[in-house]
């Protein structure tokens, strides 16, 4: 089971819409996926027309024991999606008194390793999306995933978010004690646009280590898949937003080797 966080704390980047994307590419492979919502805005819960502010089955319940998770708990959690093989535990609005409760508290960062534990064997992936800020739901994400995909904007404000972000993972490191793989992806890229293009070429000379070789270029048609509550794959499969997220995933199931991390293609 692979478990990769989605995060960047600048909002707008597109982390929920690149959870839906590689989920439902995955799904329509025949892969069994989980997509975990960690935001309390719950983007991620209203993409597949779940409310958030009445929702019961939601991450929430999994952070009010003390910091172990009661068995069963995580599966009584899951909720499944319209796409065939695709599950969501959703976000509850709650999930915002948690930042104030526990902040980084040391003892509740492993709430959602532990509630993964217990689905170990039903799925293949496991999606976490993140709430924008630093709080013990982002400590959450990153302690329970190997890999992190960063979505950066191809715009110069996103670059500076993207240094936040950095110095966020080198602190947790340091507290956690070890070291955490992520890759960053250039979302919404425009090559008609200088900004677009100039901050690309800045992001592949910062990270170049660290960074997929691709972009996602923009595409309208995100917008009409997130209104029909629909992955992009599962709509419009022909799309160029579609073939950058295929082409994303390729990537990943072939370099992660590369990026230190032992893949298995079954
Ligand atoms: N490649 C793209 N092309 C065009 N629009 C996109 C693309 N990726 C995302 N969007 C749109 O941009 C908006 C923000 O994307 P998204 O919600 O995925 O970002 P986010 O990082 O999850 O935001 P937040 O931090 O608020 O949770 C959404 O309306 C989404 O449909
Ligand atoms: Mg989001």
């Amino acid at each position: 089971m692979k478990i990769w966080a989605v995060a960047n704390q600048k909002g707008g980047v597109g982390k929920t819409t690149s959870v839906v994307s590689l989920g439902g590419l995955l799904a329509g492979l025949g892969k069994k996926v989980l997509m975990v919502d960690l935001d309390p805005h719950g983007s991620l819960t209203c993409y597949f027309k779940l409310n958030p502010d009445s929702i019961e089955q939601s991450s929430y319940p999994l952070f009010l024991h003390e910091g172990t998770v009661p068995d069963d708990l995580a599966q009584k959690m899951v909720c499944s999606t319209s796409v065939p093989g695709l599950d969501l535990i959703p976000a509850s609005s709650a999930l915002v008194t948690l930042e104030r409760r526990f902040g980084v508290q040391a003892g509740m960062g492993l709430v959602i390793s532990k509630a993964l534990a217990q689905l170990r064997g039903q799925y293949d992936f496991v999606f976490i999306d993140t709430p924008p800020q630093l709080g013990v739901l982002l400590v959450n994400a990153l302690a329970a995933s190997e890999l992190i995909l960063i979505p950066v904007q191809t715009e110069f404000l996103a670059l500076k978010g993207l240094e936040r972000m950095m110095h966020t993972l080198q602190m947790i490191m340091k507290s956690q004690g070890h070291e955490l793989k992520y890759l960053v992806i250039p979302t919404m890229y425009d090559r008609r646009t200088h900004a677009s293009v100039e901050s690309l070429r800045r992001l592949r000379v910062q990270y170049e280590n660290n960074i997929w070789p691709g972009c996602i270029v923009i595409d309208t048609k995100f917008r009409d898949a997130s209104s029909a509550g629909m992955p992009l794959s599962q709509m419009f499969p022909s799309s160029r937003g579609v073939k950058a997220y295929r082409s994303l995933l390729k990537y990943l199931v072939e370099n992660l080797t590369a990026i230190g991390m032992k893949v298995n293609h079954g």
